[in-house]
């Protein structure tokens, strides 16, 4: 489990600066005026602040970007790290600035000198998203990272404005060390313990076991988990800090998929390891608006299963029948994030009349190759709700693009044996695996699903997270729940 890395706020004490261990940062803006910690800085180490930005290198550099003095004479820091700053500096730039910190700091402490707060909070954001690595499973830990100091002119105001956000960064933090875990660690058991874990800070959580989900008549959700040694399961969170219909966060939580008796070829098939990570998001939402208190109803469910090859598993062409009733025939078992989420998804709607649904997933292989990296798919039978969703995640700087449904789509789901086959071909594979899911969803209820296959994970890292698993989607979600199903004046 990884903390946060500890962030405190103060006032700025000019005479302490020289003394100062670890790291230090001041902001310097486009037109190179230093504010009044940087000029201390500057003429303790001898005007090198000043040389640092007057030449060319420091023009080119875009407003976040950091340029670093090691070493500086006059001073006990191991370095200055100069942030190019900006009057009215974006948030993206404030964030991208702090991780920039964190990732040249390592270990090592951080002291932030910045005059103005505004923004400052967002620096934090970026400091405690990129103080991230997964060395759980290294003989090597490496050091913990030191604590970081924002020092400002009005620290209670920061602090206060950065305290959401840090109970954000936390959720991104527990969703990555989810998605990170390798698969016979996070087996399906361990992974409903951590959520159990949960009721720590204030979450109701519910733990369906098989025989429940058998009741249930979940016949989708369980055939795929029927292959493995490891019991399917429902785990179901529950915050409640306001009154009235909740929205409703699902989660796809297959903590391995080999593809079951439709093998995966073997090149690769490691990457499976993180096909939780929709699950993994619901999670660290659900952490985040509980650690910050939010005045929402928000209920999380995630369906827990492993898609393995064995003699007890599903086989293709087998014939399942959903909760809803539907029969669904398995024309391909590896396509078996669908049979889960349209279990959990009827269930949801049954026990919980949400007034909204948004479904997480690492779905379908299609909508990599249709997006990459860069951007989730978004499929929604609500434009309003799909603008809200697209407009929270763009304000928090996660990629999102809206993609087509429609009849078409869904023909190419038609079975000769069944109500529905669960593959519709390779064309459009990423919307017909959509357009399976929207049978499973009324059309009174709002509804996004995200596909995020592409995003869940990165080989190579981004500005705000490192390789790995990126908690992609927390922060759009957390920012989606203050601005559409907040109700301060019903305040938990
Ligand atoms: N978990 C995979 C999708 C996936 C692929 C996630 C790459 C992350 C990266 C999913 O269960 C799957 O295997 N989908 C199949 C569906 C196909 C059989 C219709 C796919 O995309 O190949
Ligand atoms: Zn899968
Ligand atoms: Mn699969």
């Amino acid at each position: 489990m990884t903390d946060l890395r500890e962030i405190t706020f103060g006032t700025i004490d000019l005479d302490a600066l020289a003394g100062t261990a670890g790291r230090v940062a001041v902001f310097v803006d486009g037109e190179r005026k230093l504010g009044r910690a940087a000029r201390r800085v500057n003429r303790l180490t001898r005007g090198a602040v000043a040389r640092a930005v007057e030449g060319e290198t420091w023009e080119k550099k875009a407003v976040g970007d950091v340029v670093s003095l090691a070493f500086p004479t006059g001073m006990a820091a191991e370095s200055v790290d100069i942030v190019r700053a900006d009057r009215r500096m974006t948030v993206e730039a404030a964030r991208k600035a702090g991780a920039a910190l964190a990732r040249l700091a390592g270990a090592s402490a951080i002291t932030v000198l910045n005059e103005a707060s505004a923004r400052m909070a967002q620096v934090a954001l970026g400091i405690a998203l990129r103080s991230y690595a997964f060395t759980d499973h290294k003989s090597d830990k490496g050091k913990l990272p030191a604590p970081a100091r924002m020092l400002t002119n009005k620290p209670e105001e920061l602090e206060a404005a950065a305290a959401p956000l840090l109970a954000a960064a936390s959720g991104v933090l527990f969703t990555r060390d989810l998605v990170n875990e390798p698969a016979n660690v996070l087996t399906t058991t361990e992974f409903a313990a951590r959520l159990e874990a949960l009721r720590d800070i204030g979450l109701e959580v519910e733990v369906l076991e098989e025989d429940r989900l058998a009741e249930l008549g979940m016949g989708a959700l369980l055939c795929v988990g029927q292959g493995s040694v490891s019991p399917s399961k429902v785990v179901v969170m529950r915050w409640k800090g306001a009154a009235g219909a909740p929205l409703a966060l699902i989660g796809k939580g297959v903590v391995f998929d080999t593809g079951g008796i439709s093998l995966k070829p073997a090149s690769g098939m490691e990457d499976m390891t993180m096909d939780m990570g929709g699950a993994g998001t619901v999670a660290g939402v659900m952490k985040a608006i509980a650690l910050r208190k939010a005045p929402a109803h928000v209920v999380g469910m995630v369906g827990l299963v492993e898609n393995m090859p064995s003699g007890s598993a599903v086989r293709p062409g087998d014939v399942v029948t959903s909760m809803k009733g539907d029969t669904v025939e398995v024309v391909n078992t590896d396509a078996e994030g669908r049979l889960v989420l349209c279990d959990v998804l009827w269930y949801a709607q049954q026990t919980e009349k949400p007034a909204a649904m948004v479904d997480l997933a690492t779905l379908t292989g299609a909508c990599v190759v249709a997006l990459g990296h860069e951007n989730a798919a978004v499929f929604s039978n609500d434009d309003g709700f799909a603008g809200a969703f697209l407009k929270a995640a763009e304000t928090e700087g996660e990629g999102a693009w809206r993609m087509p449904m429609g009849k078409g789509y869904d023909d190419l789901l038609k079975s000769p044996v069944a109500d529905m086959k669960n593959i519709g071909g390779r064309p459009g594979g990423a919307v017909t695996a959509a357009q399976f899911l929207r049978r499973f969803v009324s059309d009174d209820v709002p509804w996004v699903h995200l596909d995020i296959a592409g995003v869940a994970h990165l080989k190579a890292g981004n500005d705000l997270a490192p390789k790995g698993a990126t908690g992609w989607g927390v922060l759009a979600l957390d920012r989606l729940i203050r601005d559409r199903f907040e109700t301060p004046e019903d305040a938990a």
